[in-house]
């Protein structure tokens, strides 16, 4: 049983990657909007948690979903975190969020992918970011091997994670969210958020919510780059994954 949750694509298609021909792959915002928290765990199957690391820690939807989480039957548990750096305390912050759940995090893998925060600063392009997916292949590779043997290891230290997630907050608000006259209208924008942050309004996106998980879903993936967060993004470049269509 494998737990995702994808901005951009990254994460989805580790999980893709990482699943076994009849595991079932789960979405942790499809989970969250339905409310659906309670699992039976089939017989001698993995839990796999696969998501992005925000701010050193855990994207909200992810969190929302894993402090209600019921898991029954749980073995070989763990949690395979993408990233454009580096993951800092989210697996140890995780690991704190399960263990309240009485579920124990045994391995924690990060996995670098191209980077997509935009809204903060310009992202590579080009062969940058075919030499990071690359890479990311022979890493799920090796990641894959470990989670077959079980490995296990003991998952601590959140501190990072806990400032980071004090500067998320504050990145969180949808404010700085427009749209400009390349807007088409046709609406991806509201469909990819996992939030249902944005609503489409006389053919237009409108942010109904003043705070989000802040994937970057809407920006990354709108195909006339009509998104824009402030002024500097008109000049940052956008990153899809091949699995939402990007190359
Ligand atoms: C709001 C936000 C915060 C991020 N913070 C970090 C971070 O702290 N460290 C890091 O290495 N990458 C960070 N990233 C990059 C993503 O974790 C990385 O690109 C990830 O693979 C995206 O996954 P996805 O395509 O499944 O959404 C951040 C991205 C966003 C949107
Ligand atoms: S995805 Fe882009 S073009 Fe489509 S409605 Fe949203 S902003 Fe407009
Ligand atoms: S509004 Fe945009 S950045 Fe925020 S959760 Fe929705 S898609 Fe992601």
């Amino acid at each position: 049983m494998l737990f995702y949750f994808t901005g951009t694509g990254n994460s989805l298609l580790a999980a893709q990657r990482l699943a076994s021909s009849d595991e079932k792959l789960i979405s942790m915002a499809d989970a969250v909007n339905n409310e659906k928290f309670s699992y039976n765990v089939p017989e001698n199957e993995n839990v796999g948690f696969v998501f992005p690391v925000y701010f050193y820690s855990v994207p909200d939807i992810v969190e929302r979903f894993c402090r209600r989480l019921k898991l029954k039957n749980q073995g070989y548990v763990y949690a395979v975190i993408t990233c454009g750096g580096g993951i800092g305390g989210s697996g140890g912050l995780l690991g704190e969020i399960l263990g309240k759940r009485n579920i124990t995090l045994n391995n924690v893998f990060e996995l670098l992918m191209p980077d997509n925060a935009m809204l903060f600063y310009n992202i590579p392009a080009g062969n940058d970011v075919t030499e990071r997916l690359v890479n990311a292949e022979k890493s799920i590779s090796e990641i894959k091997n470990k989670i077959a043997a079980h490995e296990k290891k003991v998952i601590k230290g959140s501190t990072s994670a806990k400032i980071g997630r004090t500067a998320y907050r504050f990145f969180r608000s949808t404010k700085k969210f427009f749209v400009d006259n390349s807007c088409v209208g046709c609406g991806m924008c509201a469909k990819n958020c996992p939030d249902k942050a944005i609503e489409m309004k006389g053919g237009k996106p409108h942010w109904i919510k003043d705070v989000c998980t802040k994937c970057t879903a809407c920006i990354n993936r709108c195909p006339s780059k009509a998104i824009q967060y402030g002024k500097a993004t008109i000049k940052r470049n956008r990153y899809v994954n091949p699995v939402f269509g990007g190359k």
